[in-house]
């Protein structure tokens, strides 16, 4: 479906015309004035297009909501779902919104966001873990599968299950299947989609959840389709969850949000209704020609196919040539001033969007066969390869949200068996936590954190001397008093 109207920056840019003399928020006035530094890299249309929620004219409806609603209206008739919402606080946001109105139990995959755990602690629900697994010979975390879920579900009535897909890495699990399984248990499945905006737009990439039926997905539209950074969408299919999704939103969103920001992401809206689908496929050859060329290095390794669902991901390994993965990144930030999204222990993952050249993937493809050559001329000795076995989950003692707001004391970690975290402890990459606020440090815990630490792992949550968080009054909850 195309639509090549974009009410919501149509109107901004016909209320700027009409010079308008503002005296209401904001305080710069729709002028740069003083901030002539700003002026001078932004140029002053930022100013112009930047009134607050005052702005009363026809264009606006005289209410900016209005016109918004007819532009998500739009997104949704695009992204194929029965409502849309745009978010001024990234797809983080929007899985706080999902999650706040559950009370019951959610089923969380262990490598999930961030927002994921933080939307559990706005929530009043439990959260049930699944265990990650990962790829024995690329350590990469591995979507859950329907045999996993099946467990998890077998003893509990599951409220809703919060799946992300794909992974930062481009990996899918068989979204079909896993969202059946939660339909047909009538769980409410949603979907963390941060990386997966762009998937509707080609049948060369993996099937969007929309279309198998997700009651919700989040996709961060600054990630994948060039927004402006923080801003993304939020597609639902369920109404009834959509409604108490707006209540969420009316809580914890600002009350003064960009209207430029929302204004391009409408205009992106747009764009991408007339040429999404050349732009999408324009970028796909871009991936495909730099994972053709990249490969073709000696000693360069490419993430094959079963786990590179979405080539636009470009993930790739110099470990035969005894590099890691972090190594790379620096050596391409420092000697090449190239910066790539991310690294962990094997892998560097080098992104391509509508926003790349075939001047930039050439800038990419000849400075690792440059690296390439000099390792090879130092005659590098392939990397020691490793195992990654995660300690099994611990027992929840406390919520997350009781855990993260109650007092906390610091003690050393080889004493903390027993203790009830405070924190998260996340080695990092690949940055999934061993231990979260709230779990009881066990032996396995304890052990698994002292063995990466040997290996100069870094932990996320760590204080310095190796102390960690732990609750300072844990006979609340308890199984252990002190
Ligand atoms: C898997 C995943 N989910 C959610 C988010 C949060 O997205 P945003 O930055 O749009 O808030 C990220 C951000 O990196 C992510 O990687």
């Amino acid at each position: 479906m195309t639509n090549s109207r974009a009410p919501f920056w149509e109107a901004l840019v016909a209320y700027h015309a009409k010079g308008v003399v503002p005296f209401h928020t904001p305080g710069h006035k729709l002028r740069s004035g003083p901030f002539a530094n700003v002026e001078a890299v932004l140029g002053s249309g930022f100013y112009a297009l930047d009134p607050s929620d005052e702005v009363e004219n026809l264009e606006l409806k005289h209410d900016f909501r209005v016109v918004l609603a007819e532009a998500e209206k739009l997104a949704a008739e695009l992204f194929g779902s029965r409502m849309s919402l745009f978010l001024v606080n990234g797809t983080t946001c929007g899985l706080h919104y999902l999650l706040m109105p559950t009370t019951g139990t959610v089923l969380v995959p262990r490598f999930s966001h961030q927002a994921v755990y933080s939307g559990m602690m706005l929530s009043m629900g439990q959260v049930r873990y699944l265990p990650t697994a990962y790829d024995p010979d690329w350590l990469i975390p591995l979507p859950p599968d329907v045999a996993q879920v099946e467990v998890a579900v077998a003893d509990t009535d599951v409220e809703a299950f919060v799946l992300t897909n794909p992974t930062y890495y481009g990996t899918v699990g068989d979204i079909e299947a896993l969202i059946g399984q939660a339909k047909a248990r009538g769980i409410l499945i949603f979907v963390d989609e941060a990386h997966g905006g762009h998937f509707g737009f080609s049948d060369k990439l993996p099937v969007s959840a929309l279309e198998c039926g997700a009651d919700a997905v989040v996709q961060s539209t600054h990630k994948t389709l060039g927004s402006f950074t923080q801003t993304s969408m939020l597609h639902a299919n369920n109404a009834f969850w959509f409604e108490k999704v707006v209540q969420a939103q009316n809580v914890l969103q600002t009350t003064s949000p960009s209207l430029v920001f929302l204004a391009v992401l409408d205009e992106v809206r747009r764009v991408l209704s007339v040429q999404g689908r050349d732009l999408v496929g324009q970028t796909l050859d871009l991936a495909m020609e730099c994972r053709r060329q990249l490969g073709s290095i000696p000693g360069v390794e490419l993430l094959p196919n079963h786990l590179q669902a979405d080539p636009t991901k470009v993930v790739f390994s110099l470990r035969k040539l005894g590099l890691t993965g972090i190594e790379v990144e620096r050596i391409l930030r420092l000697e090449y001033n190239i910066q790539v999204e991310l690294s962990d222990y094997y892998n560097v993952l080098a992104l391509a969007t509508i926003g790349d050249t075939m001047g930039s993937i050439k800038t990419l493809v000849s400075a690792i066969s440059d690296l390439a050559k000099r390792r090879k001329h130092v005659g590098s000795r392939p990397l020691e390869r490793h195992r990654l076995d995660f300690p099994p989950l611990p027992p929840i003692v406390a919520s997350l949200r009781e855990a993260f707001f109650t007092e906390k004391t610091a003690i050393d970690l080889e004493s903390a068996q027993g203790e009830i975290s405070g924190g998260f402890l996340t080695p990092y990459p690949p940055g999934v936590p061993v231990i979260a606020p709230g779990e009881e440090f066990t032996p396995d815990i304890i052990e698994h954190l002292l063995w990466c630490l040997k290996m100069n792992w870094h932990v996320r949550g760590l204080m310095p001397g190796q102390r960690v968080a732990i609750l300072k009054d844990n006979c609340r909850f308890c199984r252990k008093t002190r």
